[in-house]
């Protein structure tokens, strides 16, 4: 590694780093950790979770601290553990959720909030948002409401719709006004008024549906005095900060100069080593990439580098500054400067709030950004468009300044940089009189996303003349390097400033930044729209600027090209019935109980599979996936990665005969391993067995593998042309023939719906152990232990009895561990019986989302017979889903959709025929809803095209077709009884004032050019239960020991929805004892044997039942003894019950429900073949900027028939959290594949799900009352799936929109809208004079193979 001397004395290569207040001293690390490796792996401070390990989800958040010499201030700051390099933590003091509190020794005020307030679900996020709100109250123990909502930009959580977490932390913050932005009291009707009046039945008052879910008066005070304090050791001894330190590893070596005079020898000694800031690049690089880099420069220690200046002229910036840094100084600097908009700093302070989420901004550098030379970077067209000035210094040549244009990048991330050079600081000149700068960001998602299409613009404009003195237009996003547009920019000198000048400005702007069909990135046309509207929104800001000075004048209508978006404080009521006052107070049902795991999940004492302490010797793998979509295996060679130390042996399909790889979910039509054919990318090839993770990740990427590459099947299109399906089923009611001959009208028409990836937090992970006797012992995060078991006997060939699965608690699962768990668990327990020794296998989660499939893509093409009011007669479909490589979930998802087409409709005549379509992507598999989604996204769609056809609002057609309470006939032959649609319905409407609101959005709609608003209601219908009559049982076991504590066992899974919560209050209420007194410690095959997987909204009713029986049966054991001692406790009817020899353990079994029905053998039912169905209803608004594409939800109200809920904190919390999953299919969640068929969406970098920015502004939510089931357990309802078809409410409410603004164009407001309805489909949709120039442009390459196709 050449010479070692750095400086005068020898580096140390000893880390220093204080851990929850505990020195840790590290010899020679190993440059490759991670500090989240480190904490997980060698501290097992597992409370730290692992949800991404690519920065984009902040489960790994954790507090670091350092002491600033230069202000002599800690600085605290959040940080994502998963792409810290362990090495650069020396010197500073991390503190994890384990460090703030625990549920034995008391819990810090962050932690009793987010699980007090029902803020978590699964919990595997939640120590991240604990940590991300412990880093702010550690700045600022009173934040405000927004400083809140931005430390969150980079936390995601996909259970719980995040408006609790918000709520609970709302109580940390300084209180705003009581009525909020949007007039919300909080359901408590201040002053005699209250918005959600509506929402009251005749007879009803608020306090009897309004309680709060939870009491804040309860909540600890947050005493920032009582935080654990930064180690005086660190703010003492200079010695550790300002130490040179030289690590080195078997492939890497970590360099930490302490001085700038250093740094430049060490550049010069290692002019291929890299300079290392925040390694937000540079890790991502290493871990997801590959990309080692040998020599690493730590530069954020070196203090000459984290210096920021201003002078009159310029804002001189050190490349170690980091951007949150710099954010608060520009901000600064502005808020004290005459100039109050338009200038470089304030575009740079806006497009740092968009910049990625604050855990990254607390490390990333401008230097960092700068030489990434990214085509999307977020903050090079700023400098650009400024005419920024680089200096860079090496010790050979000393510095020279290099002005950042074009020139400074040369090609795709590359810029002029010499080897032995580094960045030594950056200078913007500051912005003059009358030059006026500004810069956009439009993303797939507003919060933490990467651009799409960026830029900055630059004008100076004479005053008096209105004369563009000088104009520069910079671009991100739409070549291989950051563009200016100097044609247009030359064009627009010594112009007038004028509207039309900029309408020829677009034009040549849209021929200066043409591009190819098959450019990088895709979404071409839309591409090209953004930048001609980012040049109208510059003009109109700008000129609004030049009002404000008096220079010109602006109109009205146009402002709204110039605002941002609607957003504004959030608030949410929830309504439901408070249980009567002669309810017993220790009998929770009803009750807003805490999930029993939350304060655990907070304090990160919930120990999930990958949490577990490892047995002695146990090894890790590691799966190898085809790179391919299709191909026939040439060879698959492992010889280089069993040749890396630590790698312990590598199985295929060579290694087991060929009756022992097969796998499936109902069908057996998979292989473990791929033997001769590979039918998908990421289809398993073998599995890499290793001492420790990192090794075995690393070899499994080291599997060469040869493949001659067949055709893929991709799309729909391609399946159906080539007859590969999976499964066929048909649905035909009445006589479509005379339906369509009664008809005044008929419509065709087609419409598509994308997939979904299931973005469980917690990734697939297991741990199998060999035990005697042939004994496998399993603990996996899976929906259905039972079905892991079946799958390992009939491998093994060795008897069920001998197999445990166990599941503690899932984080987080929405169908994606159901059938698709045996993905990990079979390859595990092969590797782990063929080498005797417990191995643990956890995917990444690039891997896990190629591989495991998500939710289906649907296609349909329909014909629709009406009559002239709209009153449809009869529909014909054909519907297509992508079902992938093998049948899995397939022909049920496709059977749940047939059953769902009515939707909360009643239409006499249907001729459906559904076709689960075979394809080479990853097998499609469950999904929350199931079918159910995609089912009533038809329905909707063809109400819509017809309200339009007759010239009606499509919530008059929905109106006019809602099922009434009794005796509508469904598709299937039988009778709807007790149909609450049209109650949660009217409800709905009337609550959310649906028709005084319509008419306002118009009134809007009419002031504002740009951006339109758009209101909607859509009902909601799902049915529950397994129309397969098997699957329609459960088990319990409950046992009461001698001190009178209750083992309580069901065959259900605890993934976050509660269960086990709702489970424990079952048996409270049943056996009459404090809920304290009962305890679920997992759930085991050998517990309860044969165990229906938890899905379909039917886990509580189903486990409910069989607990509710055990716990019967153990109460006429004990009444004798109750009898004989009335004022008896429990433990003294427990302990006489002992001592008289009865038995204290009790097997529930539930198998009451006798319904079925067999899609091959079709016939017309006389009951439903299902348990109930779930109504209700939502009305959203929205608002979208017409310009860009991005819409923001202003309101939901939802209603829903829940029975009566078992615990309505869980429910609401259900209900929101599958009302955003909704939201995210049907708006931003969009997968895209190359044309050969690989993923392009992996990770949360490249895959959206919603985050906190994006719930309803004003989210509110009544629980129908007075509407218990009789058919589940203690008449409850189970609401797990249902709420997501609320979404399309928010999807129909932007098609409202949509249509406005091309009705005030002059277009027809019908149009097609596929889902998602992303930022590129709405923007294409509101057509203008630039969708047109650019469809103009494109005619004749339309057909062209783009760079990706959505599915
Ligand atoms: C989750 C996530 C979200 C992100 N979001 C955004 C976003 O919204 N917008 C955006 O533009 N980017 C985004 N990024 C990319 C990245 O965060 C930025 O580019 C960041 O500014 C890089 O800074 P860094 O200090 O972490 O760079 P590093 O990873 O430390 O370094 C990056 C490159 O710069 C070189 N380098 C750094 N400093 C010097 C120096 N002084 N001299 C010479 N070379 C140097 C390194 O050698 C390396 O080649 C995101 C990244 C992640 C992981
Ligand atoms: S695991 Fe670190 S951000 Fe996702
Ligand atoms: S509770 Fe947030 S991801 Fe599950």
């Amino acid at each position: 590694m050449g010479d070692n001397r750095l400086s005068d004395t020898s580096p140390s290569s000893t880390l220093v780093l204080f851990v929850n207040g505990e020195k840790i001293i590290e010899n020679n690390p190993n440059p490759e950790w991670t500090l989240l490796y480190f904490l997980r792996f060698k501290l097992r401070l597992c409370g730290t979770k692992e949800a991404c390990g690519e920065g984009g989800c902040g489960a790994c958040t954790v507090l670091q601290s350092k002491f600033d010499e230069a202000t002599g201030k800690i600085v605290n700051v959040a940080i994502n553990a998963c792409i810290t390099p362990l090495c650069s933590t020396h010197g500073t003091a991390i503190i994890t959720t384990e460090g703030i509190g625990s549920v034995k020794k008391g819990l810090h005020p962050v932690q009793e909030r987010i699980a007090k307030s029902h803020g978590t679900q699964c919990g595997f996020c939640t120590p991240g948002f604990v940590m991300s709100m412990y880093a702010l109250l550690r700045n600022n123990p009173e934040p405000t409401e927004q400083e809140m909502e931005d430390a969150f930009q980079g936390n995601l959580c996909r259970c719980t719709g995040y408006r609790p977490i918000m709520q609970g932390y709302k109580s940390l913050c300084k209180k705003s006004e009581p009525s909020s932005a949007n007039g919300c009291c909080g359901g408590k009707g201040k002053n005699g008024g209250c918005c959600m009046d509506g929402f009251l039945n005749d007879g009803e008052t608020r306090t009897e549906v309004a309680e709060t879910l939870f009491d804040e008066s309860e909540f600890k005070k947050y005493d920032p005095k009582a935080d654990i304090i930064f180690p005086p050791e660190l703010q003492l001894d200079k010695s550790i900060r300002k130490q040179s330190l030289k690590f080195d590893g078997a492939s890497v070596t970590w360099i930490r100069p302490s001085s700038l005079e250093e740094l430049l020898k060490v550049k010069q000694q290692y002019p291929n080593g890299k300079c290392v800031g925040g390694n937000t690049e540079l890790g991502i690089d290493a871990k997801l990439k590959q990309q080692i880099t040998e020599v690493l420069i730590y530069i954020s220690d070196i203090d000459e580098l984290a210096q920021i200046q201003v002078s009159n002229n310029s804002l001189k910036i050190g490349s170690a500054v980091t951007l949150s840094r710099l954010q608060m100084f520009c901000k600064e600097v502005s808020s004290t400067s005459k100039r109050t908009c338009g200038t470089a700093l304030e575009a740079i302070t806006e497009m740092l709030h968009w910049f990625a989420g604050q855990q990254i901004r607390n490390v990333a550098t401008l230097a960092g950004n700068i030489i990434t030379a990214s085509p999307i970077s977020d903050l090079n067209p700023i400098l650009m468009a400024c005419g920024a000035v680089l200096t860079l210094r090496s010790l050979k040549d000393g510095k020279r300044r290099v002005k950042m244009d074009e020139s400074f990048f040369p090609k795709y991330r590359t810029t002029v940089m010499q080897p032995h050079e580094i960045l030594e600081s950056i200078e913007i000149p500051l912005t003059q009189e009358n030059e006026y700068v500004w810069s956009v960001k439009q993303a797939r998602r507003r919060e933490d996303d990467i651009a799409i299409v960026n830029s900055c613009m630059r004008v100076v404009v004479n005053p008096q003349s209105l004369e563009i003195e000088d104009a520069s237009l910079v671009f991100g996003g739409m070549a291989s390097t950051i563009k200016i547009a100097k044609k247009t920019s030359q064009f627009l000198l010594k112009k007038k400033w004028s509207e039309k000048t900029f309408d020829i400005a677009a034009n040549e702007l849209y021929d200066e930044m043409k591009l190819e069909p098959s450019a990088p990135g895709g979404m071409v046309a839309y591409r090209q729209v953004l930048t001609q509207s980012f040049l109208t929104k510059f003009f109109l800001t700008a000129s609004s600027w030049m009002s404000q000075k008096n220079i010109l004048s602006c109109q009205q209508n146009d402002k709204s090209a110039t605002s941002p978006i609607t957003q504004g404080d959030t608030s949410g009521v929830q309504l439901y019935q408070i249980v009567p006052k002669t309810q017993k107070v220790e009998d929770l049902i009803g009750r807003p109980t805490v999930h029993l795991s939350g304060l655990k999940h907070a304090t990160g004492e919930a120990v999930y599979t990958d949490d577990e302490i490892p047995l002695q010797g146990q090894l890790y793998g590691a799966l190898v996936g085809s790179p391919i979509a299709h191909g026939k295996i040439i060879s698959i060679d492992a010889s280089k990665a069993l040749a890396l130390p630590g790698v312990v042996d590598f199985l295929s399909a060579k290694s087991i005969p060929a009756d022992q790889n097969i796998q499936g979910f109902i069908i057996y039509d998979e292989e473990i391993f791929a033997s001769e054919y590979v039918q998908s990318q990421g289809q398993t090839v073998g599995i890499i067995v290793a001492s420790d993770p990192m090794t075995a990740e690393k070899a499994s990427k080291l599997v060469e593998m040869k493949f001659e590459e067949l055709t893929p099947i991709l799309t729909i299109d391609d399946a159906v042309a080539k007859e590969s399906f999976h499964t066929i089923r048909k649905v035909r009611a009445g006589n479509i023939d005379e339906a369509f001959k009664n008809a005044d009208e008929i419509l065709e028409g087609e419409i598509k719906m994308g997939g979904q990836e299931h973005f469980y937090m917690e990734l697939q992970s297991c741990i199998v152990t060999p035990n005697e006797d042939q004994e496998v012992d399993i603990l996996i995060a899976a929906q259905g232990p039972d079905i892991v078991q079946r799958h390992v006997a009939k491998i093994l060939k060795i008897p069920s009895n001998r197999i445990k699965v166990r599941c503690r608690r899932i984080g987080g699962s929405f169908g994606g561990k159901e059938s698709r768990a045996i993905l990990v668990a079979l390859p595990t327990t092969l590797a782990a019986v063929k080498l005797g020794k417990s191995v643990r296998t956890v995917m990444n989660r690039w891997d896990d989302m190629v591989v495991t499939g998500g939710r289906h893509p649907y296609q349909y093409s329909y014909k629709v017979g009406f009559t002239k009011e709209g009153k449809i007669l009869g529909i014909q479909a054909k519907v297509y889903s992508n079902g992938g490589c093998s049948s899995d979930a397939s022909p049920t998802v496709m059977e749940k959709a047939m059953m769902s087409f009515e939707a909360g409709y009643t239409i006499p005549n249907w001729d459906v025929v559904g076709y689960a379509c075979k394809t080479n992507l990853p097998s499609n598999t469950a999904f929350r809803g199931y079918g159910g989604p995609q089912a009533s996204f038809l329905t909707e769609n063809i109400i819509d095209a017809v309200a339009e056809k007759v010239g009606k609002s499509p919530v008059e057609i929905r109106e006019m077709h809602l099922k009434q309470p009794h005796g509508d006939k469904c598709p299937l032959g039988y009778i709807f009884e007790d149909c609450t649609v049209r109650r949660c319905w009217e409800e709905c409407v009337r609550g959310a004032n649906y028709h005084k609101r319509k008419g306002l959005v118009e009134d809007f709609n009419g002031k504002n050019r740009w951006k339109k608003r758009g209101i909607s209601a859509t009902p909601m219908k799902l049915n529950v239960g397994f129309h397969f009559s098997p699957m329609n049982q459960a088990g319990a076991l409950v046992m009461i020991y001698t001190d009178g504590s209750v083992g309580l066992n069901h065959g259900g899974t605890e993934m976050g929805q509660g269960l086990l919560t709702k489970m424990a209050q079952v048996a409270n209420r049943a056996l009459g004892i404090p809920i304290e007194k009962i305890y679920f410690t997992e759930t085991s095959t050998d517990k309860v044997p044969n165990a229906t997987a938890t899905c379909g909204s039917f886990s509580s009713d189903l486990n409910g039942m069989a607990v509710l029986d055990a716990c019967q049966k153990l109460v006429k054991r004990l009444e004798p003894f109750k009898k004989s001692n009335p004022n008896g406790t429990w433990e003294e009817w427990v302990g006489a019950a002992y001592f008289n020899k009865v038995n204290l353990s009790a097997v529930g079994f539930y198998d009451k429900l006798d319904f079925n029905y067999d899609f091959d053998k079709p016939n017309d039912l006389t009951r439903e073949p299902h348990s109930y169905t779930v109504y209700g209803a939502a009305v959203s608004e929205v608002e979208i900027d017409c310009l860009t594409g991005d819409h923001s939800v202003l309101k939901t109200d939802i209603v829903i028939d829940a029975g009566e809920s078992l615990n309505p904190a869980v429910d609401v919390g259900q209900i929101e959290g599958a009302f955003m999953q909704g939201y995210g299919l049907l708006t931003m969640e969009e997968l895209l594949y190359s044309p050969k068929g690989l993923m392009l969406t992996k990770g949360p970098g490249m895959y959206k799900i919603p985050s906190m920015g994006d719930i309803p502004r004003q989210f509110n939510i009544s629980m129908l009352r007075g509407a218990p089931n009789p058919k589940a357990v203690y008449s409850s309802k189970g609401i797990g799936e249902p709420p997501l078809l609320l979404a399309s409410s928010i999807f129909f409410a932007i098609k409202e929109a949509i249509k406005a603004a091309r009705k005030e164009v002059g277009l027809s407001p019908s149009f097609r809208l596929d889902a998602p309805a992303t930022v590129e489909k709405i923007r294409l949709a509101c057509e203008d004079e630039k969708v047109a120039r650019v469809k103009e442009g494109m005619k004749g390459i339309e057909g062209k193979v783009g760079w990706a196709m959505a599915m």
